[in-house]
């Protein structure tokens, strides 16, 4: 136990929903080198050529490495009672695994601290896929070393932060870790190797149970994970079997380890290479089952899926990039399907549904009958329109947060045991392959001179949380 004792709090009872803002090391930090980092996949991917829309990177981001403080200032101004934040695995092991950086520990150290002392429970999840190069160069998430190093990690970052972070995140969205980096390419490292991709998945369940294993023996009591779970919605009768190997790949093959110990046999007929003894070994699957004490759920939009038309003719309009990822290369073993969202879309043509959140939130309390919390939500508008004063007028952000706040308090109803809302994001960053084209924000960030200006959403936010308090 540190000096200031112990300061955790973990999630509430579920009695009220509480608020939070999330943000990812990556997308804000910058100083790519700085403190002896060393290089991740994402620092190494946004120089290949096409990788990102506008040809950015994220070095220098929000600069919030460099400075904290106007991060911290900015979640208090909020109203919110968490700020969930990932960790530079990088920062801490600059070569995965090995020496270990204490000036990258030291970072997240103070961040934590200025937290705690501002009135903020601290959110830490250890892996929001900046690998460590010298990992993916060794083979990545492809192989099983990656997960006995991310569990070795994990319990450098517990050692030093768990007398004042209790709730902890494993990883946040496999899925894309797995698929968009191993299947589609369009996520860090960039490869596509198909099916093998499905190794991935495996490997990263494998180090959360690893990695939970060892936080709960040290006295850990909220370790979870943060799936990007999603309706999957057949437009039509004969999309009944490819929804179902979407929903696999998406969901089932998460919560199916996490709950019941197994890949069920859906999964494995799209999945066949998580039959395989030399990938899955004995215990594994035991080791993740039951690993986590609360989940968390990412929800964007849902996904429709129809079967595939070789001309679809005119009036169907084809998108590339639903739920920002869910191209048809990152469901190895799907055949012959093609996402259908409809409109009102969000400026990264994601299709608002808050009806999804309600239904996703229901469905899970009832698969896991764990604690939940909504680890993100929001969205990307182009912020074109202006008050006098030059404040962002996000109406249409606006009201996207309060028609999913609508559902999240409905699923409630419905015994849901939802804990928090957690909104993406507190400020516009570098949005992956959309690099800074793409605005998530609350609060709008200048790219000039990064200076940082609440938007009308943030406000509102504000006023929404001193509404509900007791
Ligand atoms: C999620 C990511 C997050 C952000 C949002 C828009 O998939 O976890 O980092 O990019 O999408």
């Amino acid at each position: 136990m540190s000096a200031v004792g112990d300061l955790r709090k973990g999630l509430n009872d579920g009695q009220r929903l509480s608020f939070g803002v999330a943000s990812a090391s990556y997308q804000i930090e910058g100083a790519p080198d700085a403190d002896g980092k060393g290089p991740s996949i994402w620092d190494t991917f946004t120089r290949v050529p096409g990788a990102i829309d506008d040809d950015s990177d994220g070095s220098v981001a929000c600069a919030s490495y460099p400075d904290p403080e106007p991060d911290i200032d900015l979640v208090v101004g909020l109203g919110v009672a968490h700020y969930r934040f990932s960790i530079a695995w990088p920062r801490i092991l600059p070569d995965g695994y090995g020496a270990v950086q204490k000036r990258g520990l030291d970072y997240y150290d103070r961040l934590v601290d200025g937290l705690l002392e501002r009135g903020i429970d601290p959110m830490a999840t250890l892996y929001h896929w900046d690998l460590p190069q010298a990992l993916e160069d060794r083979g990545g998430w492809l192989v099983r070393e990656t997960a006995e190093c991310f569990a070795d990690y994990a319990m450098v970052v517990h050692d030093r932060l768990a007398d004042r972070v209790r709730v902890w995140a494993t990883h946040n969205e496999p899925w894309c870790a797995a698929y968009l980096g191993y299947g589609s390419g369009r996520h860090a490292p960039g490869r596509q190797v198909g099916p093998e991709a499905h190794r991935a998945a495996h490997h990263l369940l494998l180090s959360h149970g690893l990695a939970a294993e060892r936080m709960h023996a040290a006295g850990a009591d909220t370790v979870g994970i943060v799936l990007n779970l999603t309706p999957v919605w057949p437009d039509s009768a004969e999309a009944a079997a490819v929804a179902d190997g979407v929903d696999a790949i998406r969901n089932r093959v998460w919560l199916g380890p996490l709950v019941d110990g197994e890949y069920d046999a859906g999964t494995l007929r799209v999945a066949p290479a998580l039959a395989d003894a030399e990938l899955v070994r004995p215990g594994d699957l035991d080791l993740v089952r039951g690993s986590a004490d609360w989940l968390g759920v990412n929800y964007y939009t849902p996904a429709r899926v129809d079967v595939a038309q070789p001309d679809p003719g005119p009036g169907v309009d084809e998108v590339a990039d639903v739920g920002g990822d869910a191209e048809v290369a990152a469901f190895p073993g799907v055949e012959d399907f093609r996402f259908t969202p409809r409109h009102p879309r969000t400026h990264i043509d994601w299709e608002i549904s808050p009806d999804g959140l309600e239904e996703l939130l229901v469905a899970t309390h009832r698969r896991t009958r764990l604690p939940l919390v909504v680890t993100e939500n929001g969205a990307a508008f182009d912020d074109l329109a202006l008050l006098p004063d030059g404040t962002v007028d996000d109406a249409d952000r606006i009201d996207y947060l309060r028609t999913h706040l609508a559902a999240i308090d409905a699923a409630r109803d419905s015994g849901a045991d939802v804990r928090s809302y957690v909104l993406w994001t507190l400020m516009d960053n570098f949005e992956w392959s959309h690099g800074y084209t793409k605005h998530f924000g609350l609060v709008s960030v200048d790219r000039s001179d990064l200076s940082r200006t609440p938007k009308r959403s943030y406000h509102w936010v504000r006023g929404i949380i001193d509404e509900r308090a007791p």
